[in-house]
């Protein structure tokens, strides 16, 4: 894992973008993973603003999300159906029919989960994963205790995330209780994956995943054994990493580094 601490959430989202645009520009029709929450928003104005600017295509691009809450139709507004559009994919250029969310509507959980996972592979994988993670270590809605080779399926919340989420709801009896997610072996076979943090919330999560042991109870630590995993965090999100000054080190000597 790669850790790199950014002052502030701005210069992180700046720097996850930066990510998300030399993959685009190396493959113009990368199939990018997507994540959803109050983390990656400043990531999708900078790559919005990139668009706009004329840096940044997505006419060849194929995206697939990481999860959809169960029972919210796709207008609801705190579905994440309605945040990807409201915050990235109305602003861009991307074809509607490239675009992948998993559905909290189904009449059929299993063939659709099966459905999804069919797609990405015919799609020739995810070039790209784009995470957050939760206060108790999950990423996607992959729990605590989820299997670190689970696919994509239906997930009870945890009460601590339906606490975390009540804030996006009018009262926390609002939040589902349930929800479809990629898996996490699903999430460890993209090509690349960039996780974000931002906050002292985070802190906790984020030092049990990238030094704690790899373990089903912080599920964000399975992506120590990923192969390319890049770690974007602010200030707040890296005040419990142990290894802060080696990490800052890596990053200082990174230009003199030979070509890998
Ligand atoms: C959302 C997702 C979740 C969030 C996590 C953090 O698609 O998969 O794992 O990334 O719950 O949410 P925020 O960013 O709102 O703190």
């Amino acid at each position: 894992m790669e850790v790199v601490v950014q002052k502030t959430p701005a210069e992180m989202s700046a720097a996850a973008a930066r990510e998300v645009a030399n993959v685009l520009n190396a493959k113009p029709n990368a199939v990018l993973g997507m994540a959803t929450g109050s983390t990656p928003l400043g990531l999708y104005q900078e790559l919005v603003r990139l668009h706009k600017k004329g840096e940044l295509d997505f006419s060849h691009v194929t995206t697939f999300n990481l999860d959809e809450y169960v029972g919210l139709p796709i207008t609801h507004p705190q579905s994440y159906h309605h945040f990807m559009h409201e915050h990235l994919f109305r602003h861009i250029n991307i074809p509607p029919q490239n675009i992948h969310i998993p559905s909290g509507t189904t009449t059929n959980y299993r063939a659709f989960c099966e459905w999804y996972e069919q797609r990405i592979k015919q799609c020739g994988g995810i070039d790209l994963q784009i995470l957050g993670i939760g206060t108790d270590g999950h990423v996607g809605f992959n729990e605590p205790g989820s299997s670190l080779s689970s696919r994509t399926r239906l997930k009870t919340l945890a009460r601590q995330t339906i606490d975390d989420n009540a804030r996006f709801f009018k009262n926390r009896d609002e939040v589902p209780i349930y929800a479809i997610t990629m898996g996490v072996g699903t999430v460890l076979e993209a090509g690349e994956i960039v996780l974000l943090a931002n906050g002292k919330k985070k802190a906790a999560a984020i030092a049990a995943a990238v030094e704690g042991p790899v373990t089903s109870m912080i599920t964000a630590s399975a992506l120590q054994l990923h192969p390319s995993t890049r770690v974007y965090v602010d200030e707040e999100a890296a005040s419990q990493l142990k290894m802060r000054e080696y990490f800052d080190w890596v990053q200082e000597k990174k230009p003199g580094a030979p070509p890998a």
